[in-house]
């Protein structure tokens, strides 16, 4: 089973048609979302996805709270090597790690004990299930510099320069607001805090995810590149059997 087959509805498929442009032939059924014109709706769009285009990229749906056993699937570390990631992070004590789109906590538990003893992961998620399963999670094992955290749909919450390290593993691609988070990350980072996108290779057609599950050097170069968010491009690490892990930073001043 892959995760992309569970999915939350959204109100993108509610739309009314009226909404979408009709007479030009070459923005046939595409309108520009009134209310933030970053996005677009196109009619016509893969069935995984939201049919909300960003910057040519369509949105992938999110995935629910009942796909929290596959991110805990013991074959997961044979497939991803979790731990060659957890390598590449650079993690030190005392950093403080957001973890956005945490899901079950499976990365933020492996991360927490490498930034002890003073150090935390903010273990962001919007469903309430996945951060019930994180709490459970603390209480089961004593880790406790897991914080589990309320986001929303376009911010994170947290206050400015908060973050030492932001790390999304296989989570922008499906934020409904990336526009919006892009800037909310460019506010919660410290001076030199990173971010990680942890993305399946879009490049790589062997790698067996649904198309608006995975994303392309390019395409986040493009989308976190824009200059509004003073964030810089640092580098792509391309270790991992299925995904690449690419790098940006804001600027130490
Ligand atoms: C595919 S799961 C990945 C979970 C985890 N990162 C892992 O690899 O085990 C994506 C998670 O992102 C969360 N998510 C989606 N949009 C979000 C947002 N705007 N803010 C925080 N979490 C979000 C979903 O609720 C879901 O739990």
């Amino acid at each position: 089973m892959r995760h992309c087959i569970i999915s939350t509805l959204t109100i993108s498929l509610m739309l009314p048609l009226s909404l979408f442009a009709q007479d030009e032939a070459t923005n046939e059924g595409v309108s520009v979302d009134p209310d933030n014109p970053v996005y677009s709706w196109h009619k016509e769009h893969d069935r995984n996805g939201t049919g909300k285009f960003y910057l040519g990229r369509e949105i992938a749906r999110v995935m629910s709270y009942h796909g929290a056993p596959w991110l805990e699937r013991p074959e997961r570390e044979k497939e991803e090597k979790i731990s060659v990631l957890l390598e590449v992070l650079g993690l030190k004590p005392g950093m403080t790690v957001v973890d956005l789109g945490a899901g079950s906590g499976r990365i933020s538990f492996l991360m927490a004990p490498k930034v002890s003893p003073k150090g935390k992961v903010l273990a962001v998620d919007i469903q309430d299930e996945m951060l019930a399963l994180i709490e459970k999670k603390v209480d089961a094992s004593g880790i406790t510099n897991v914080i589990p955290v309320k986001g929303k749909v376009d911010s994170t919450g947290l206050k400015p320069n908060t973050a030492d390290l932001i790390i999304m593993v296989d989570v922008y691609h499906e934020l409904e607001f990336p526009h919006e988070m892009l800037a909310d990350f460019a506010k919660i980072l410290k001076p030199g805090g990173r971010v990680a996108w942890v993305e399946y290779r879009k490049e790589d057609p062997t790698v067996p995810i649904k198309l608006v599950h995975k994303m392309s050097v390019k395409q986040v170069r493009k989308e976190a590149s824009q200059k509004e968010f003073g964030l810089e491009y640092v580098e792509t690490i391309g270790k991992l059997p299925q995904q690449h892990v690419i790098f940006f930073q804001k600027p130490k001043k």
